[in-house]
């Protein structure tokens, strides 16, 4: 008989682990405390932004296979396997991180399981706390048995980066629980994804050394960028370049307004704690230095936009902010770079109107004092300065022409360096970016060369 899994946590994580499992023919119920969220799901409705999940959710209810609940007892009854979904955000006044929704989650569960299970924990948590909720698993339920799968996804790809990972690590202590992970992910696995078996600690060290990881390649280019700037030397042509060696490769490798996120940055800071815990804090301090590199990317881009604003800075002036989500494809404005930057523009005496295609609800409700607009042209409306923030495809594609006929002045800085200067110089735009010179407005002195690769500009001396 098929394994009947359960999803406790329907967040981003669990919302596509629960869709993703059902369409790979398992029986899943996912479990939520939330009672409006179980609803929307029940109904069919991701109460998020995320491509490819909602289909897919609804394909899991019409087959029968999928559904949600908010009943513990009735997710313990039913389930062989239970996934542990939930979220572990930073604590309060803290870099730790606040496992409050994992403990309560395993003090719910583990009481009502009365026959022989695995507890599989996916969220991204501290080394050494699978260690202690196993203790904690075999005092209450002796029938149960802890492994730890970390989960990989990114927003925005979940559905795909979840029916494909890169890899999949199972933290486990016994044949029989590699053996059901093994069954769990035999599609995956027959598609060639590699299948790494660990213990406990490494497979929660996996996790969050590759978001450590992760985080260190964008703020080395962010520190490249920094340099670039006193240089003159253009940072896209320079992550071009390091990309082409084999050992650097160009993913993660772009330069811009930097990381945010509900993953990254969290993570980061509380693999510092626990570091710190263990004694070997030295070991992890140049995180600090990443941390320290993403957050001046967002005051490089303050002062940009102060710089295009003029002489009296941002004192009467309007800008026009495009993106508040973290990241494209993604309505989560969790530490969002961008959402920090149009927040810190507003506090020092700016006008500032915000667009993004979907993150605007989320952005009104944190930030009830800047000004939304519905549309990209409405945002940009009399603007002195346009700051690209977050780089959503429609704003990649944006026409400068068109922009330029609705600003009261053609200032516009790319935090994410996604727009062809040339393009935008050619429409009289003063144009700048992190990482790269000066572009001047109306000189058509660089040059574009043709070739696989992006635009090479040359710039043009600043005047
Ligand atoms: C990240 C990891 O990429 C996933 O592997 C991991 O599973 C997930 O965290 C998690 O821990 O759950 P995610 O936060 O969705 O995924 O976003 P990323 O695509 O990694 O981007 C993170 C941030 O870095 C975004 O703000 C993005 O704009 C920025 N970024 C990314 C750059 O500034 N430059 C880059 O080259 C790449």
């Amino acid at each position: 008989m098929s394994l009947r899994l359960t999803v406790l946590g329907t967040g981003y994580l669990g919302t596509a682990q629960a869709a993703c499992l059902a369409s790979l023919g398992f029986e899943v119920l996912g479990v939520d405390t939330d009672p409006r969220r179980v609803h929307a799901l029940g109904g069919g409705v991701v109460p998020f932004h995320e491509p490819g999940l909602e289909p897919l959710l609804q394909d899991g209810l019409r087959s029968g296979r999928l559904s949600f609940t908010t009943d513990y007892a009735r997710a313990a009854s039913f389930g062989d396997v239970h996934f542990i979904c939930v979220g572990t955000p930073q604590a309060t006044g803290s870099y730790r991180a606040d496992l409050t929704q994992l403990e309560a989650c395993i003090s719910m569960l583990a009481p009502l399981l009365e026959r022989r299970c695995l507890v599989v924990g996916k969220c991204t948590v501290p080394v050494g706390t699978a260690a202690l909720l196993s203790e904690r698993l075999s005092l209450l339920a002796p029938g149960a048995e802890l492994a730890w799968c970390p989960e990989f996804l990114r927003e925005g790809h979940a559905v795909s980066d979840t029916l494909r990972p890169d890899r999949i690590v199972a933290g486990v202590g016994s044949a029989r629980a590699e053996a059901i992970l093994r069954d769990i992910h035999a599609e995956p696995i027959a598609n060639g994804t590699p299948f790494l078996v660990t213990d406990l600690a490494t497979a929660e060290l996996v996790k969050v050394a590759a978001n450590a990881f992760l985080a260190t390649k964008i703020s080395f280019i962010n520190a490249m960028a920094e340099v670039c700037e006193a240089a003159h030397g253009d940072v896209m042509l320079l992550a071009e370049a390091l990309g082409h060696d084999p050992r650097i490769g160009p993913a993660g490798l772009r330069p811009g307004l930097g990381f945010g996120g509900g993953c990254l940055p969290k993570d980061i800071r509380a693999f510092m704690a626990r570091a710190g815990e263990l004694g070997v804090d030295q070991a992890l301090s140049f995180l600090r230095e990443v941390d320290a590199i993403n957050m001046r990317r967002r005051a490089r881009m303050v002062d940009l936009a102060r710089e295009l604003a003029g002489p009296a800075g941002f004192d009467g002036a309007t800008v026009g902010v495009l993106g508040v989500a973290f990241k494209p494809d993604s309505d989560d404005i969790r530490d969002s770079p961008a959402l920090d930057v149009a927040k810190t523009i507003h506090d020092l005496g700016a006008t500032v109107t915000v667009y993004d295609p979907v993150a605007i609800p989320q952005a009104r409700n944190a930030h009830p004092e800047l000004r939304y607009a519905g549309s990209a042209i409405e945002a940009v409306q009399d603007a002195t300065v346009v700051l690209l923030l977050t780089e959503w495809a429609e704003f990649r594609d944006a026409d400068p022409e068109l922009l330029g006929k609705a600003v009261a002045e053609r200032n516009i800085v790319d935090g994410r360096n996604v727009l062809d200067p040339a393009r935008w110089r050619a429409a009289s735009w003063h144009y700048r970016a992190l990482g790269r010179p000066l572009f001047r407005a109306g000189r058509s002195r660089s040059r574009c060369t043709p070739g696989p690769g992006r635009c090479r500009l040359r710039p043009v001396a600043a005047r």
